[in-house]
C-alpha cells in the first residue's frame, strides 16, 4: 500500500510554488450587459443596470466580471462587431458609467475584464471605411483583401462561420475581403505592424482607465496562412480552419501584445477563446514562461453535444468521452498551462438544458453540473442566470431570435433545399438566444429586469415567476446558495482545489463522474452522478485516501438520517463524520467528500 502511494506522488509531480499565483484562485462572472439589468428603462439592460446589482453578484462569492462587449457598434453580432473600440454604446451608457462600474468595483475588491474583439472590427469602423474607400488608402493593407479569381470566383474556398464563402466581394473596388464571420464584420490583417500598434495601443488605452484584465475574443484564428490555400474540407460553416487556426505567427503576435500591452500593467490577467486546441497549442497560449495568454477556455467539453461539423446538429455522448477530455486537460496541463472551466456562456444554450435536466431534477442537475466547474483544476466561469439554474426558452418560431449565427444557418440550410421545419426545430434546440434572455431577479411583471414601457429587446423567458433571484435569496436550499457554499468551499480548500492534482476513477463508468484532488496533506473526493437514474458504483479499493477519516463537505441532498453533523467552524458549511461515501448516487447527485489523508 504505503508503496503505491509512493509511485502515485511520482506519477503526478508537485507544482512549483512559482505557479501558485494569486490570480488562479479567482471565480469570475460573465454578463452579457444587454440581458442583465435595465435601469432607463428601454428594454435593454446597460451599466448603471449591473452597477445596482454589484453587491449581488459579490455575494456570490465571484472577484471578478468579465464584461461582454460595451462599446460603440451597430450590433449586428450583440456588440462582437466593434465600431469604435475607445468609446461606450449609447445603448449602454456614457464613459462616466463605465468609470463609475469600475469605481464601484474596485470598492467592492473586484476586477473587471474587457471583452476584446480583436479578429476582426465592425464594417462601421474608421479603419475599415477608409480601407474599402481605395486600393491605395493608407488603411487598405489593415483587413485582408484579395483580387478575384479569373471568372471572379472568390480566392478560395474557405466558408465563414455563418455559411457561404469567407469572402465578401466589394463593388467600390471590385476586390473581395475576408470575413470569417458575418459580412459586416471584416477581417483585421494581423501580418500588419500597423495593426498589432494600433492593438496594443487599445490594450493600453484600457489598462491606463484602470481594467485588471481581457477576455480575448476569437483570438486563434486571427492569423492566417498567407498563402490563404484552398481547403480540403467541405464543412457548410468554418471550413479553411487548418490554414488560419493556431497558425504559428500567433504565438509570436501574442508574445508582442503580452510584452506592448498586457505587461504595460503588472497584474493583467488574459483569457482567451480558443476552440479547436490540441493539448500543445495550449500549452503553447498559457505557459506562463512563453508570456502569451494567463489562460484560454476549455471549450471541448462544453461542446461535448454538438457536431463538429454542424454546430446546430446535436450530437449524442457518453459520460466517458466527458471524464476523457476533462482528465486530458487536467492531467497534461499540470504544470504547463491554465485554462477557463465553463458550462455556459452567451453562445450555448443554457447549461441546465443541455447537460442536466430542466424539468424535475432542474434544482438537483444544475448543483451537481456547478459542483463540477467548481471542483476541478483551472478557473471557474459562471454565466449570468446560471446561478440560479435559468433554462432554455421555449422558442416556437425562427422569427423570435436574434442570434445571427442560428439565422443564417436557417438561411443558408433553407436555400440549399433542406427540409424547412427540420432545420428550424434544429435552430430553436441550439440558438444562442437561450442564454441571452433576460435575467429573472424576481417575479414581477418582465421578472424585474425592466420597469419601463419598452418591452425587452428578448422575451423574458415565461418561467422567470417561478426562477428567479428573489425566490432563491429566500430559500437556503437554493441553486443560488448552493454556489455561495461551493465558492466559499474552492477558496477555503483553495490548496486542494485550486492547486491540488487531478485523478479521475471510474472512467468508463456511465453515470457516475468521480475524481479526486489532492496535495501531499489533504484530499477530496467528488462523486457526481450524471443522470436521472439511481447510479450503483464501487470505488477501486485502492483510491490512495483514507476514507475511514473522510467527512461530509457538501452535497445537494440532504445528509443521511443520523449521520454525525459537525460545524466547520469559521464558516457556515456542515459536515458529516463517519461513512460518507455512499455506493449508490440519487438522480444527479452531488456529493463533495474532503479532509481525508492519503491512505497509509
Ligand atoms: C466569439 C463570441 C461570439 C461572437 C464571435 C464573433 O465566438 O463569443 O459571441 O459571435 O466571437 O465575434
Amino acid at each position: 500500500m504505503l508503496q503505491q502511494s509512493v509511485r502515485r506522488e511520482q506519477e503526478y509531480p508537485q507544482q512549483s510554488s512559482a505557479q501558485h499565483e494569486p490570480w488562479k484562485e479567482k471565480v469570475v462572472y460573465q454578463i452579457f450587459p444587454r440581458s442583465f439589468q435595465d435601469s432607463n428603462g428601454d428594454g435593454s439592460g446597460d451599466l448603471p443596470g449591473i452597477v445596482s446589482r454589484l453587491d449581488y453578484i459579490r455575494s456570490i462569492g465571484v472577484d471578478t466580471i468579465w464584461l461582454s462587449p460595451v462599446y460603440e457598434s451597430p450590433r449586428v453580432d450583440q456588440g462582437y462587431d466593434i465600431r469604435n473600440h475607445r468609446e461606450i454604446d449609447p445603448l449602454m451608457g456614457t464613459m462616466e458609467d463605465w468609470e463609475e462600474l469600475l469605481r464601484e468595483m474596485h470598492a467592492r475588491g473586484m476586477d473587471l475584464w474587457m471583452d476584446l474583439v480583436l479578429n476582426h472590427t465592425s464594417d462601421q469602423h474608421r479603419w475599415f471605411r477608409q480601407s474599402r474607400s481605395s486600393t491605395d488608402n493608407p488603411y487598405r493593407d489593415y483587413y485582408i483583401w484579395r483580387p478575384a479569381e479569373p471568372g471572379g470566383e472568390p480566392p478560395n474556398n474557405w466558408t465563414s462561420y455563418l455559411g457561404g464563402s469567407a469572402w465578401e466581394y466589394d463593388e467600390a473596388t471590385g476586390e473581395y475581403y475576408l470575413r470569417l464571420y458575418n459580412k459586416r464584420q471584416p477581417d483585421l490583417n494581423w501580418d500588419n505592424p500597423k495593426v498589432r500598434e494600433e492593438i496594443q495601443g487599445l490594450v493600453r488605452y484600457w489598462l491606463d482607465k484602470g481594467v485588471d484584465g481581457f477576455r480575448l475574443d476569437a483570438i486563434n484564428v486571427v492569423s492566417k496562412d498567407h498563402r490563404l490555400p484552398d481547403t480540403d474540407e467541405s464543412k457548410l460553416e468554418g471550413s479553411g480552419y487548418k490554414h488560419f487556426k493556431n497558425d504559428p505567427h500567433v504565438h509570436q503576435y501574442l508574445r508582442e501584445l503580452n510584452e506592448k500591452g498586457f505587461s504595460h500593467k503588472e497584474g493583467t490577467v488574459t483569457v482567451g477563446e480558443a476552440s479547436m486546441v490540441s493539448m500543445e497549442d495550449v500549452a503553447r497560449y498559457t505557459d506562463p514562461d512563453r508570456k502569451e495568454l494567463s489562460m484560454i477556455f476549455m471549450m471541448e467539453s462544453p461542446s461535448i453535444g454538438t457536431d463538429p461539423n454542424d454546430s446546430f446538429k446535436e450530437r449524442e455522448w457518453k459520460l466517458p468521452e466527458l471524464k476523457e477530455i476533462v482528465a486530458r486537460w487536467e492531467k497534461e496541463l499540470l504544470n504547463r498551462g491554465w485554462f477557463g472551466l465553463f458550462a455556459s456562456n452567451h453562445d450555448h444554450p443554457r447549461m441546465v438544458s443541455s447537460f442536466g435536466h430542466d424539468g424535475k431534477y432542474r434544482v438537483e442537475s444544475a448543483k451537481m453540473l456547478a459542483t463540477l466547474v467548481h471542483t476541478l483544476w483551472g478557473t471557474p466561469f459562471i454565466y449570468q442566470g446560471e446561478e440560479i439554474g435559468m433554462t432554455n426558452s421555449p422558442f416556437e418560431s425562427v422569427d423570435q431570435l436574434d442570434d445571427q449565427m442560428a439565422l443564417h444557418y436557417y438561411d443558408s440550410r433553407t436555400k440549399r433545399g433542406e427540409d424547412a421545419k427540420e432545420v428550424e426545430s434544429r435552430v430553436l434546440a441550439g440558438t444562442r438566444d437561450h442564454a441571452r434572455t433576460p435575467m429573472q431577479w424576481t417575479d414581477e411583471e418582465q421578472a424585474g429586469f425592466t420597469s419601463g414601457e419598452a418591452k425587452p429587446w428578448m422575451p423574458v423567458n415565461p418561467n422567470y415567476r417561478g426562477i428567479n433571484v428573489q425566490a432563491q435569496e429566500n430559500d437556503p436550499d437554493s441553486i443560488l446558495n448552493y454556489y455561495r457554499k461551493l465558492i466559499a468551499l474552492r477558496r477555503e480548500h483553495a490548496d486542494v482545489i485550486v492547486h491540488g492534482e487531478y485523478a479521475s476513477l471510474l472512467e468508463e463508468h456511465e453515470q457516475v463522474f468521480a475524481y479526486v484532488r489532492r496535495n501531499e496533506q489533504r484530499q477530496g473526493l467528488m462523486l457526481l452522478n450524471f443522470s436521472e437514474k439511481e447510479a450503483e458504483f464501487e470505488l477501486p479499493e485502492d483510491i490512495g485516501v483514507c476514507l475511514e477519516s473522510a467527512y461530509r463537505l457538501l452535497g445537494n441532498y440532504p445528509a443521511e438520517e443520523g449521520a454525525e453533523e459537525a460545524d466547520m467552524g469559521k464558516d457556515s458549511l456542515s459536515r458529516t463524520k463517519g461513512n460518507v461515501v455512499p455506493h449508490v448516487l440519487r438522480p444527479y447527485e452531488a456529493l463533495i467528500i474532503g479532509g481525508l489523508k492519503p491512505a497509509p
